[in-house]
């Protein structure tokens, strides 16, 4: 039920502190009797020298899991140390692409039933592949026929935009890469700093909930707008593409995600004082380059909306443009921070602009055909 909320989708945002919490419950455990703590993941500990044997680890899904899996492959490729390839199901599938019994394949999937995800897993076994499955729904196709994986036990999903279960995916796989990596003496502080901040997580998130109304003054001065495009790099070029989705599935409204590296590419043509811009720009080793992004745009007169970390609103743009403050928190778990406004985002902009939240039109919860 949705309890006190209008929406699922409204209400599955505002659990999120909640499903993070389940997500890790019992997870990150007490190293003997040592004050560190170290990941443990049921599903994955038996896989896990294979795995670091893995000529490359290949993540596919589609949609929003595709998304988390790319906010994710960063911290994969740092504390792993191996190649980390990224697929879009149906697009593996159209290509045919080569796939080799020395491959761990990562299928990302909230319902475990989708059918472009589960003909590429049948695609990747035929292949000799190692297959690890990460869903959300226990007894689904996928969980069923990889040969290990993870739960995200973020509980079920009613609302056809994702928005928990993304959230949880991330976060399993940023404990997956540390499950990996832990056999590596070069990076424990690292993987100790990321423990701590997930520790930490749940706290981040009911914090930056707190931007609810804010998120809505927002999008009624975004309502009868064309379009929006969300620039993103480093850990958040994900965040730009993900927020992008959210707004254009529910809220109906034309939106790009792009990544900020590109915009000298071709994007930059678009930019005038009318089309609205985010740019995400929270401090990570990413923030000096989007600032000179925030610069150049601005010399366009380009209109721009910033996300930066609390406390940078002058830094950032100086106080010439509207700004989304967001908590602080390690650079691998900052996506799962800076998606939540824009997911507040698109649920206003949807409910403002009178459409429907939790079943947008043309669109199915779960995709289970090509
Ligand atoms: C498991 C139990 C959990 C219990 C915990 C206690 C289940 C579903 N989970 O959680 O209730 O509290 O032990 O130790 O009974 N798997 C796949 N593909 C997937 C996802 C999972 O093959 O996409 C497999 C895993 O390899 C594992 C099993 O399903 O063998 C359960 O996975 P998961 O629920 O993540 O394991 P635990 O967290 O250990
Ligand atoms: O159940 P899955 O995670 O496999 O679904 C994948 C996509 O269909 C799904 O994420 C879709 O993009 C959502 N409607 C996004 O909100």
């Amino acid at each position: 039920s949705k309890g006190k909320y209008e929406h699922y989708m409204q209400k599955e945002i505002h659990e999120q502190p909640e499903s993070l919490t389940t997500t890790m419950r019992g997870r990150l455990i007490r190293d003997g009797s040592s004050k560190r703590k170290s990941v443990l993941l049921g599903g994955l500990k038996d896989h896990l020298k294979t795995i670091r044997r893995s000529r490359r680890i290949v993540f596919i899904g589609c949609g929003t899991s595709y998304n988390a899996a790319l906010a994710a492959r960063p911290i994969l490729e740092e504390l792993c140390g191996i190649p980390v390839t990224m697929e879009i199901a149906s697009d593996l599938l159209d290509r045919q692409a080569p796939v080799y019994r020395d491959d761990t394949i990562i299928f990302v999937s909230q319902s475990g039933e989708t059918a472009d995800t589960l003909n590429a897993l049948e695609y990747a076994q035929e292949n000799g592949a190692l297959c690890v499955g990460i869903t959300n729904t226990v007894g689904s196709s996928i969980a069923r026929s990889t040969h290990c994986g993870v739960h995200i036990n973020a509980g079920s999903e009613i609302g056809v935009a994702s928005t928990k279960a993304y959230t949880s995916q991330i976060v399993v796989m940023a404990m997956v890469a540390l499950a990996i990596g832990a056999d590596s003496i070069s990076t424990s502080q690292r993987r100790e700093g990321i423990i701590e901040s997930l520790l930490n997580l749940p706290g981040k998130i009911r914090e930056v909930l707190k931007l609810d109304e804010e998120m809505k003054d927002l999008a009624r001065s975004l309502i009868s707008e064309q379009s929006l495009l969300m620039f993103g790099r480093g850990y958040n070029y994900a965040t730009a593409l993900e927020g992008a989705l959210k707004v254009k599935e529910v809220a109906l409204m034309h939106s790009e995600g792009m990544l900020a590296g590109e915009m000298k590419h071709g994007p930059l043509a678009l930019v005038d004082e009318n089309l609205p811009i985010v740019v995400i720009a929270t401090r990570d080793q990413c923030f000096s380059k989007q600032q000179s992004v925030i610069q150049q745009l601005k010399a366009r007169k380009g209109r721009l909306i910033v996300m930066c970390t609390e406390g940078d609103a002058e830094a950032v743009c100086g106080g010439s443009c509207p700004v989304i403050e967001v908590p602080h928190i390690v650079d691998c778990l900052q996506p799962v921070v800076n998606i939540v406004p824009l997911q507040l985002l698109a649920y206003h902009l949807t409910v403002l602009r009178g459409y429907n939240v939790d079943q947008p039109r043309n669109l199915a919860k779960s995709v289970t055909t090509e």
